[in-house]
């Protein structure tokens, strides 16, 4: 089972900052998730909400302020000052930092309330720029931009299909996720049971969950026997599951 870190290492540090993503891989993991959204002038940045208000000392929509403008908040702002002022990363700064890791990122664009026409391509466009193609996957919330994500990705880069609490318990994710066309199925762990784990893997669809940040939901997955776990303590997973193959 592999392990991603929830917008990186984020059960200690400051969400979706590089901080939390080099923590994050140096704890141990085998991916972070990260989200992406469009700035006013067009450029990629790496945070989780809409607006900059939860997460920073600034104010706004995404869509409304340029790049000059987030890079003056301040993204650790809500832990009071234990950590040094960090910036909102771009999407550039992310990739390439990956290209010099060994692990992978599992990327989410946010395109379920606001949509940024032609994210896909650009966000593909950078990871190309990089040389990151072989590190990275796609999840999203909003299946046309994982549609549309099938016309410009190669075949070998996944697509997860998320969905939501409020979805409810979906008995046959398996079918859909491999009618259409989607490798993975990535559901919050309260919607999976038995019969809808059973149904991925009927369909040969792998499931990366989220976010499980307890042993009982760990040891959940794994005699589930899931592809992935998606957590905001991702050394407390890496080092659990490698203890199960020494075990082995
Ligand atoms: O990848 C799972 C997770 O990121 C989905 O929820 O709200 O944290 O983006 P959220
Ligand atoms: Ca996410």
């Amino acid at each position: 089972m592999l392990v991603m870190a929830h917008r990186g290492y984020s059960g200690v540090y400051p969400e979706n900052t590089m901080l939390a993503f080099r923590e994050a891989a140096s704890v141990g993991c085998d991916g972070v998730e990260l989200d992406v959204h469009e700035t006013k002038d067009g450029q990629l940045v790496v945070i989780h909400d809409e607006a900059v208000d939860r997460t920073t000392d600034g104010t706004g929509f995404i869509r409304d302020l340029t790049f000059k403008q987030l890079r003056k908040l301040n993204a650790a702002q809500r832990f009071d000052g234990k950590f040094a002022p960090e910036k909102i990363p771009s999407f550039d700064e992310f990739c390439e930092w990956l290209s010099g890791e060994s692990i992978f990122a599992n990327i989410e664009i946010k395109t379920d309330n606001t949509y940024y026409p032609g994210i896909e391509e650009k966000t593909w466009k950078t990871i190309e720029k990089y040389g990151v193609e072989k590190q990275v996957m796609f999840s999203g919330f909003n299946h046309f931009t994982l549609r549309r994500l099938q016309e410009i990705v190669p075949d070998y880069v996944e697509l997860g299909a998320l969905v939501e609490h409020k979805s409810g318990v979906q008995v046959f994710p398996g079918d859909y996720c491999k009618a259409s066309g989607f490798q993975c199925y990535h559901p919050p762990i309260g919607i999976l049971n038995d019969e809808n784990v059973k149904n991925c893997k009927d369909n040969g669809v792998k499931l990366n969950v989220w976010t499980v940040n307890d042993m009982e939901g760990l040891e959940k997955l794994y005699r589930w026997g899931c592809e992935g776990i998606i957590t905001n303590f991702p050394g407390v997973a890496y080092t659990w599951l490698k203890g199960q193959k020494k075990a082995k």
